[in-house]
């Protein structure tokens, strides 16, 4: 993972609260990494927590003071007088990972007999809670109850993840990875971006077209760029459908995912989630050839001898102008992004394409260059828009150049009111 701060983290306060559950260790590496990301955190542990591991565990990550107790002259304590709402004031978001069944409790009753107890009173801005216990408890109705309460009250709750707990019984009580704890905070703090309440498409990764029950015809598309655009699109707060070929990167928390393989399938799932979307980012390397035919069975060597075979190919639907012909007569979507790959005279290429597409911008790509293009982690894009704009980025990680792609999307919603 690179240490590449994270916009939508970048410099804000997040509490966070740890309380008695064997899965604190995974909240050292979620304070680790939010830090690593960027973000201000101040950790409150419950005395139970404190069992399990120690508060220098935490400040040693955060590079903070940890907080454990609101009697001001105690070790731990915060070095105010008004304990119980100085660490609320000003933070972006309270966030309790992992939370037991007792504290999850205690918050339904509004019950205030630790610094956790009395931040997340006091606290104004979002709370996020990840319960983690036993799946019996976390079944229980006296927790399914509670959690609706505070539900009902605007809490945001992850849903724990199945699995085998440390007595090594199975059921759903298992705190998630970092990862998707990243995930829902980057939600949780995106709400209200440059997208809120906008639906956004995104397509990604290279298609493939069947040849034979074994072979397809692929391109070296790692879908990476498309699944950044899909992540910066949720930082900013919209409503994102990712339409992917690839399956072994990890979804952004928050998108619908749908997977798909060949050109066709990709035409079907767009055209299926376009009515009422806003925007429709076309990442995806679309194969334009497909094998005219799809064996039955895998393609045997019919003749030892030869030395050359002749694959006929026919042409796949291009999905934007299918969308161009769609946005004519429905209006959606209202603004649309298409991408130029090309190893040569890319700027004419991508101009002549946003204007044979009927885009609105276009990001072209020279896959030529070794820092850009495919499978690396960076990339080096010109934006052209439909005004005749041209507008060349940095070189930049795919995570910046998909957050400046989606602030001039935002920014094309936003003229056309
Ligand atoms: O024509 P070309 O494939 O180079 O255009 C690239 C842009 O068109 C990309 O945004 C790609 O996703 C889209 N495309 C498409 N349908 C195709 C081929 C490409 O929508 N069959």
């Amino acid at each position: 993972m690179s240490s590449e701060p994270i916009t939508v983290l970048h410099n804000r306060r997040i509490i966070l609260g740890v309380t008695g559950s064997i899965a604190i260790y995974k909240a050292v590496d979620l304070a680790s990494k939010l830090t690593q990301a960027g973000a201000l955190v101040d950790v409150i542990m419950t005395a139970s927590a404190q069992r399990f591991v120690a508060p220098l565990t935490f400040a040693s990550v955060t590079g903070r003071p940890v907080y454990t107790t609101m009697w001001a002259t105690d070790a731990g304590a915060l070095p105010t007088h008004i304990a119980h709402v100085g660490l609320g004031e000003g933070a972006d978001l309270l966030v309790i990972a992992p939370i037991t069944a007792h504290t999850i409790a205690r918050l339904a009753h509004g019950l205030a007999d630790d610094l956790l107890a009395v931040t997340a009173l006091a606290a104004r801005c979002p709370v996020l809670i990840a319960p983690a216990m036993d799946g019996g408890m976390y079944a229980h109705p006296a927790t399914q109850d509670n959690l609706a309460t505070l539900r009902a009250r605007g809490v945001i709750v992850i849903e724990p993840e199945e699995g085998r707990f440390a007595s090594g019984l199975i059921g759903k009580g298992r705190l998630p990875e970092t990862h998707t704890l990243m995930g829902h905070i980057r939600r949780a703090l995106g709400r209200g971006g440059a997208l809120a309440g906008q639906r956004v498409i995104v397509t990604a990764g290279g298609t493939r077209e069947p040849l034979d029950p074994v072979r397809v015809l692929a391109n070296r598309s790692s879908g990476k760029q498309g699944y950044a655009l899909a992540q910066a699109a949720l930082d900013a707060g919209a409503d994102v459908t990712l339409i992917s070929t690839v399956s072994v990167l990890p979804v952004p928390v928050g998108a619908t995912f749908v997977v798909v393989e060949t050109a066709a399938q990709m035409l079907d799932a767009v055209l299926q989630h376009l009515s009422g979307a806003d925007a429709l980012l076309m990442a995806a390397a679309v194969a334009d050839y497909r094998p005219s035919a799809v064996a039955a069975h895998k393609l045997k060597k019919t003749d030892q001898t030869a030395k050359t075979r002749t694959l006929t190919l026919v042409r796949t639907p291009d999905i934007l102008s299918e969308v161009r012909d769609q946005r004519a007569r429905t209006g959606w979507p209202r603004v649309v992004v298409g991408f130029a790959a090309e190893s040569e005279d890319l700027l004419r290429n991508a101009q002549e394409k946003l204007q044979r597409k009927g885009l609105d911008l276009i990001v072209a790509n020279d896959i030529t260059a070794p820092d850009a293009g495919f499978a690396v982690d960076t990339n080096r894009v010109t934006l052209l828009d439909a005004q005749g704009g041209v507008e060349p980025l940095e070189l930049a990680s795919k995570a910046r150049v998909a957050e400046q792609v989606i602030a001039r999307v935002a920014r094309l919603l936003e003229k056309r009111g």
